[in-house]
């Protein structure tokens, strides 16, 4: 372990001006970001923002069109091999072999490191370990389901050690147990040093697990900061989430127009942020409008996503 990177003063990434475009179209229009070693900082942005083509920048898949890429210290133009040598990656998309049994995945990826065979068995044990595989080490990939697909795929980006893990959609379509088994090892690789880079529609596993991170739209960030910094940056802290029968809505509307902020989210639900719930809600109730429940909840990160893309996440 590098202790330096620990102390997290040391920038491990750093992007500037960076643009990707396939063909005519600029999927990535010129983004800047730092991430410092030992941190988690996380990327979160509707389908299509350019969470996936920056990705695959800092890994190698995608070389980019313009500006400054710099992974591990090292420029992303002229050190492609290195940089793959110090990082793991988990796609978005399964690559796995699905013919090969879970083990020999492990093993066989090892050896593209050229770490000694030693070595490689005994980290195979401790990745399956780690991400509660042992059972299946004998089943093929295709006997997998898709959540082990995903467990294994994270197993797999650790095999070399890496000092970076590029993470895109780690939890997608993992079961409430083993999305908070990986919580609980992603949280476990940063405590080792190791920086993550990751991606996620769940804003719980953004705001648990990230230090700090980037909204991303339209191939461009349109914010940054730690997951408080971003509340209290874009949003009132207390949210009142109402539901009225559509035709008590626009009435309702109009009680609530004092508000910071209003949000509909359907036809029937209202996102009210306010300063002062109590007394918000207390005009509703004197108004009279036929309220068929009402929610009062602390504003998080959902909400910053909500207010500046205009879009709900998957919760
Ligand atoms: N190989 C490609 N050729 C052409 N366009 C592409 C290619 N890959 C991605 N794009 C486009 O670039 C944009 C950004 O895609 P990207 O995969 O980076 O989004 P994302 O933020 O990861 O979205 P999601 O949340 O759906 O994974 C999209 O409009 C997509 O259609
Ligand atoms: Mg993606």
């Amino acid at each position: 372990m590098n202790a330096e990177r620990n102390t997290g003063a040391e920038s491990t990434l750093e992007a500037r001006a960076l643009k990707k475009s396939y063909g005519d179209f600029e999927a990535v229009k010129g983004v800047d970001f730092r991430v410092f070693g030992g941190e988690c900082f996380g990327f979160l942005g509707p389908n299509g923002a350019g969470k996936t083509t920056t990705m695959k920048m800092i890994y190698g898949a995608v070389i980019p069109t313009a500006g400054e890429l710099a992974v591990a210290g090292l420029d992303v133009y002229h050190h492609e091999r290195e940089i793959k040598r110090r990082i793991g990656v988990v796609p978005q998309e399964n690559n796995l072999d699905d013919e090969l049994k879970v083990r020999e995945n492990l093993l066989i990826y090892g050896r593209y490191y050229d770490l000694p065979r030693k070595v490689v068995l005994q980290r195979t044990d401790e990745l399956l370990d780690f991400m509660q595989l042992s059972e299946k080490a004998e089943a093929t990939v295709e006997q997998l389901s898709g959540g082990m697909k995903r467990r294994l795929l994270i197993a797999r980006a650790l095999i070399n050690d890496p000092e970076i893990v590029v993470l895109d959609e780690p939890t997608t379509g993992l079961d409430p147990q083993a999305r908070l088994l990986v919580w609980d090892r992603l949280r476990e690789l940063t405590t080792e040093g190791k920086t993550l880079i990751l991606t996620t529609h769940y804003m719980e596993e953004a705001a648990r697990l990230c230090d700090r991170l980037v909204i991303m739209e339209g191939g461009l960030i349109i914010a940054d900061g730690t997951p408080g910094e971003l509340v209290e940056e874009h949003v009132s802290p207390q949210v009142l989430e109402l539901t009225a029968d559509h035709r008590s809505l626009e009435e309702l509307l109009s009680v609530v127009e004092g508000a910071d902020s209003v949000e509909r989210t359907g036809d029937e639900t209202v996102l009210v942020y306010t300063e002062d719930a109590d007394t918000l809600l207390e005009n509703v109730r004197s108004s009279g409008v036929d309220i068929e429940n009402t929610v009062y909840r602390q504003a998080g990160l959902e909400d910053v996503f909500l207010r500046l893309t205009g879009r709900r996440l998957i919760e």
